[in-house]
């Protein structure tokens, strides 16, 4: 049995197999393996007995699920309204300029990866963003420079 297998089997036993059980796993192979490959959504399916088409419709639905390898620090920048009218196209440009990579883009050396994402629940700190679990509000193409900088001191 692979490490996926032994570990979707882990989950499964963990949170149960039925329809309602999926997200959970899904997060759970996201949290230990850094994105939902083809392969595991493939076991996801064997292992609780369902269509893989359904595994992979629901991974594609959440953009919190990604389905290919992604960089150690996963930059999502709200793109919703609040933060659209305040500044996050300058936000995202100066994260552009700075890592070099486009929206959808995972930096060369595996450190970032740069998405979009919809309303983070700050609207009232706008623009907003997440690296990983950490959130940051109220952002300037300075502040987020700053922020880059410090997690570019960060091991790899
Ligand atoms: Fe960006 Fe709500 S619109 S956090």
């Amino acid at each position: 049995m692979s490490p996926t297998q032994l570990l979707i089997r882990e989950l499964a036993d963990k949170y149960g197999r039925s329809r309602e059980h999926l997200l959970p796993i899904m997060q759970g192979v996201v949290e230990q393996e850094s994105f939902l490959s083809e392969y595991s959504m493939i076991e996801i399916a064997r292992e609780m007995d369902l269509p893989a088409a359904e595994v992979y419709g629901t991974a594609t639905f959440y953009s919190f699920l990604e389905t290919k390898k992604m960089g150690k620090y996963i930059i999502r920048v709200c793109k919703t309204i609040s933060c659209a009218m305040k500044g996050k196209g300058q936000v995202i440009m100066a994260i552009q300029d700075m890592l070099k990579i486009p929206l959808g883009e995972t930096t060369p050396d595996g450190r970032f990866s740069l998405l979009q994402t919809n309303c983070l629940g700050l609207c009232h700190k706008a623009p907003a963003m997440m690296i990983n679990h950490d959130v940051y509000t109220d952002l300037t193409p300075e502040k987020v420079r700053e922020i880059l900088s410090e997690y570019m001191k960060k091991p790899l």
